[in-house]
């Protein structure tokens, strides 16, 4: 059995690491909240996998979450949104909330040209995205750029190395960069990666993602239902976390803890993460 948490939790989900991105947004915004998080790094990544498998490793996670008796369930993971979500929605009665790569924000923020998607196979193909492109009416300006292999490399070392850059410069090397106004980064491990994908293009390109739209959802829905922890400590106060990765090799948590603190970091948050 597993142990409850004194209130109820926000229970956010990730084949992985990636995920730790939107949680560190969450808390940024939403630091009274208490987390729950978990990675699914055993079986990562998600986004080679057929659609059958997919769904099952979410449902399994999702359950896993919900013996923590989440209030809220953040599918931080734009592959099993795109399988999973209605699934989901349909089954639970705790308001469920999930992401896709944020094309609206980038077809407004495009001044030049193409908008490029850089996200799994499994996203860009789904009916969801291609729902999506169809509704915006903009399938001709987007490049879909399924990045396989990239998630592994972030889940074996984080943010930074010599690989993960070579695999993006090889990635932009089939562009004329003069042509890309927007990047979509429609995979949320490749939220760390960004300062090198800045890099690589150059500051001219704008790079969206979708975990601010993500967040402001969670808070919106949330108050609806009247769930949300309203800010009593302010931005520096302590939040509370757990965090769960079903890989069993330790190395998986220290990174997580790793990522999500540097992100904080990044977003100036003076508040303080406390484990529990
Ligand atoms: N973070 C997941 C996403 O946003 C990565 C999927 C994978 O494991 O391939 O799509």
């Amino acid at each position: 059995m597993e142990k409850k948490l004194p209130d109820s939790p926000i229970g956010v989900f990730d084949s992985g690491v990636g995920g730790i991105s939107v949680l560190a947004d969450l808390a940024y915004q939403l630091p009274d909240e208490q987390y729950v998080y978990f990675g699914d790094s055993d079986n990562a990544p998600y986004g080679v996998r057929s659609n059958e498998e997919v769904k099952q490793l979410s449902l399994n996670a999702v359950d896993h979450l919900l013996s923590f008796k989440i209030k809220a369930l953040v599918v931080a993971c734009n592959t099993a949104t795109s399988v999973v979500i209605n699934e989901l929605r349909n089954n639970l009665n705790i308001p469920v909330i999930g992401m896709e790569p944020a094309l609206k924000p980038g077809i407004e923020l495009n001044k030049r040209g193409k908008v490029v998607v850089m996200a799994t196979d499994v996203t860009l193909r789904e009916k969801k995205f291609n729902d999506l492109i169809r509704r915006l009416k903009y399938a001709t300006n987007v490049i879909k750029m399924p990045c396989l292999g990239l998630v592994e490399m972030i889940e074996k070392g984080g943010e930074y190395s010599d690989k993960i850059r070579d695999y993006v410069k090889n990635a932009f090397s089939q562009y004329n960069t003069d042509e890309i106004g927007v990047i979509v980064l429609g995979c949320t491990h490749y939220i760390f990666i960004k300062d090198i994908i800045v890099d690589i293009v150059g500051e001219n390109i704008a790079i969206v993602d979708g975990n601010l739209g993500t967040v402001r959802h969670v808070k919106c829905l949330l108050q609806a239902d009247n769930k949300l922890t309203l800010n009593k400590s302010g931005k520096c106060g302590e939040t509370r976390v757990k965090l769960i990765n079903s890989s069993k090799d330790a190395d998986m948590l220290v990174l997580s803890r790793k990522l999500l603190e540097k992100r904080l970091k990044s977003l100036n948050w003076c508040g303080t993460v406390k484990y529990i």
